[in-house]
């Protein structure tokens, strides 16, 4: 589409969007705000995250970590942000993070790839420090777009900063367990435990189940079909 006609759409409110433009966004840098992922299929979208420069993090990076799962899951997990694990294989919780999320998983009676999982950041932090807030305002709309093409039933949401980042809140996990939250779009979302801090913190283990109990609850008795 010429760049003229898309500013004449643009200045008539009218949001345009065709693949090719994600994957061009991209490529020139631009950022969600610029190329509205509400509106993007999943080849758009991920074009669109791969080629993203919208902040800091792309050039540490070495690649994006998009999402990996079952398009169409009842269940959405939602992380942080990529370690070097998942920064190394493209793939979000590869690492021994992600080997007790599987387990988790397979204890609610869960394949990891009935499931979808996604994190806030695409990019991996230096050092694996907290994600920025200017990160996670560029980064939030893919995934947004992420939870409204999956529609799951529910999503659970690992780790404080992944249920902050996500709900909008500055409240504790503590406070954020236990209840069931809702997205705008009306997705429910329970928090629990991020599995890297189950690893350190094995005596909560007990605590992430009950909320794993919680999880099968809310999907109902169909919950692995
Ligand atoms: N921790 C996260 O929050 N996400 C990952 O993908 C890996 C570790």
């Amino acid at each position: 589409m010429a760049r003229h006609r898309l500013e004449y759409l643009e200045a008539l409110g009218v949001v345009a969007y065709e693949p090719r433009l994600a994957a061009r966004a991209g490529k020139e840098g631009g950022c969600p705000a610029a190329t509205d992922p509400t509106l993007m299929d999943w080849d758009g979208l991920a074009a669109t995250v791969q080629g993203c420069r919208c902040c800091e993090l792309c050039a540490g990076r070495t690649q994006t970590v998009f999402g990996v799962g079952d398009r169409h899951a009842r269940l959405m997990v939602i992380g942080e942000a990529p370690g070097a694990e998942e920064d190394r294989q493209g793939e979000p919780f590869v690492g021994r993070a992600g080997r007790l999320l599987n387990a988790m998983l397979r204890a609610a009676g869960l394949s990891r790839e009935q499931v979808y999982i996604a994190n806030i950041l695409k990019c991996r932090p230096p050092q694996n420090r907290d994600p920025k807030p200017v990160e996670v305002a560029q980064c939030l709309p893919y995934l947004l777009r992420q939870v409204e093409l999956v529609a799951p039933a529910l999503v659970l949401c690992v780790g404080r900063i992944a249920a902050q980042s996500l709900l909008a809140t500055d409240s504790t996990l503590g406070r954020m367990r236990g209840r069931l939250h809702q997205l705008q779009s009306g997705v429910p979302v329970l928090v629990t435990y991020h599995p890297a801090y189950l690893l350190r913190a094995p005596g909560e283990k007990r605590k992430a189940w009950e909320d794993l109990k919680r999880v099968m609850e809310v999907l109902g008795d169909g919950h692995s079909a």
